[in-house]
C-alpha cells in the first residue's frame, strides 16, 4: 500500500498541525523589543487577507491537517473585523487560541465564550506601571492588569507572556511567580530572541539556566516541581507546591524545540513562514488571487525548513546580525 505525502510533513518528519495566522500589523502599543524605534512600514491595505481570503486559506490547511489555529498581530484585536474572523474560523474543526495584549480583550469575552474560545495568551512583561509604561510606551498597565484578572475570573486558560530583559524586568522574576498562588494562570519567561530592528544581544537575555537559579535559591529546591510538558509546547512547565498557578520558560535561544516544531506562521499579507526565525516566505496570497494551486505552494515552503531556527543551528549563527535581519520584525511576524 502507498501513503498519500502529507503536503504539511517536512523532511525531517515533523507534521505541522498547529497554524498561526497574524491578522494585522498593527498595534495599540508599541513595545520596544517588538517594534522598530523608527517605527514599522505597514503593507498597503490591499495586501492584506480579507477575512474570507483568511477563512479560504485557513480552510486548505485545515484540509490537510492543521487542528490549532492561534491569531496574533500586531494586535489581532484592533481589527475591526475581527470578530467575524473569529466567527468564520470557529466554524472549522479546530482548536481556536489568541495572543493579545489585553488592551481592550474585556470586550470581546462574550464573543470568546459564545464561540468557546479559551486558550488566551497575553503579554505582559512588567508587574510595574511605570516599567509597563517605558516598554509599551502607553499608560495601559491597569487596564491590562484587570483584564488578565478578568479572564481568568471567567474560566478562560490564560497564560501570561514576559519576555525578560536583563537589568531591566529580571528583578521581577519572583514577582511573577508569587501571582501564581492565589491565580490559576501560567506565567511564562521567554528568552529575549533576535527580529530584525530589536536591538538585540545575548548581553540582554536572561537565559532559561539564570532564571531557575534565582528560582532555586528563593523558593526552597523541594518546593520547585516540574510539571509535564504538553506535547508540542514551546515551554518547560513548572509550579511552587501548593500554588494554584504554575510558571514555565521558554528558551528558545538556549534550548530550542524545534525538533517537536508543528507550527506554520501566516503574515497578514498572506505570506507563508515554515518558521518563526526562516528569511524565506511563499506568498499565498498573491497566489490564491490569481486561482494557482496553494497547495503546492504551502508544500514548496514545507519542504525547505530547516531542522533548527531557521537555519541558524547555533548561538553564534543566531548572533550574526546579517542571517536575522533577513527576517521581519517581530510586530509583523506575530510571534
Ligand atoms: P501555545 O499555543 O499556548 O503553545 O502558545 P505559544 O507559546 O506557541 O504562543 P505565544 O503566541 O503565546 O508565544 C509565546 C512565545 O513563544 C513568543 O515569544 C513566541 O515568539 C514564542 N514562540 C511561539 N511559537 C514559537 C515557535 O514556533 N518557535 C519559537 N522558537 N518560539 C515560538
Ligand atoms: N523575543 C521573545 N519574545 C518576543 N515577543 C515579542 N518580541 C519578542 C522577542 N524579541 C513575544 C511577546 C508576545 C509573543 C507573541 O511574542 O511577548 O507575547
Ligand atoms: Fe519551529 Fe522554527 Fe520555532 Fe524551531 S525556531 S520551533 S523550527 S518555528
Amino acid at each position: 500500500m502507498t501513503t498519500k505525502t502529507n503536503i504539511l510533513t517536512d523532511s525531517f518528519y515533523r507534521k505541522h498541525t498547529y497554524l498561526r495566522i497574524s491578522l494585522t500589523e498593527r498595534c495599540n502599543l508599541r513595545c520596544t523589543y517588538c517594534m522598530p524605534a523608527e517605527g514599522s512600514v505597514l503593507s498597503p491595505k490591499e495586501h492584506i487577507m480579507t477575512a474570507d481570503e483568511i477563512y479560504n486559506i485557513a480552510k486548505t490547511f485545515v484540509k490537510n491537517g492543521v487542528t490549532k489555529i492561534r491569531l496574533t498581530g500586531g494586535e489581532p484585536l484592533v481589527r475591526k473585523d475581527a470578530i467575524s474572523i473569529l466567527e468564520k474560523l470557529a466554524s472549522l474543526p479546530v482548536e481556536i487560541g489568541i495572543t493579545t495584549n489585553a488592551v481592550i480583550v474585556d470586550k470581546f469575552i462574550p464573543t470568546f465564550k459564545r464561540l468557546n474560545i479559551k486558550l488566551i495568551n497575553v503579554s505582559l512583561d512588567s508587574l510595574d506601571a511605570g516599567k509597563f509604561e517605558q516598554i509599551t510606551r502607553r499608560n495601559y498597565f491597569k487596564k491590562v492588569y484587570d483584564n488578565i484578572i478578568l479572564l481568568v475570573k471567567e474560566g478562560f486558560a490564560v497564560k501570561l507572556n514576559a519576555v525578560l530583559i536583563k537589568d531591566f524586568n529580571d528583578n521581577e522574576i519572583i514577582n511573577f511567580i508569587e501571582l501564581t498562588k492565589n491565580i490559576n494562570i501560567n506565567i511564562r519567561f521567554i528568552e529575549f530572541m533576535p527580529f530584525d530592528g530589536n536591538q538585540w544581544n545575548i548581553k540582554k537575555m536572561v537565559s532559561y539556566q539564570e532564571i531557575m537559579a534565582v528560582v532555586h535559591d528563593y523558593f526552597n529546591n523541594k518546593n520547585v516541581i516540574r510539571l509535564e510538558d504538553a506535547q508540542h509546547d514551546t515551554s518547560k512547565n513548572y509550579k511552587i507546591k501548593g500554588y494554584q498557578g504554575s510558571f514555565a520558560i521558554i528558551s528558545s535561544v538556549t534550548n530550542p524545540f524545534c525538533d517537536s516544531c508543528n507550527r506554520l506562521r501566516l503574515t497578514a499579507n498572506g505570506h507563508l513562514k515554515n518558521c518563526l526565525f526562516s528569511a524565506t516566505e511563499q506568498n499565498l496570497l498573491s497566489a490564491y488571487r490569481k486561482g494557482d494551486n496553494v497547495e503546492h505552494l504551502i508544500q514548496k515552503a514545507i519542504q525547505g525548513k530547516f531542522k533548527v531556527r531557521g537555519g541558524m543551528d547555533t548561538l553564534q549563527k543566531l548572533q550574526e546580525p546579517k542571517l536575522h535581519s533577513k527576517n521581519r520584525s517581530m510586530i509583523n511576524i506575530g510571534g
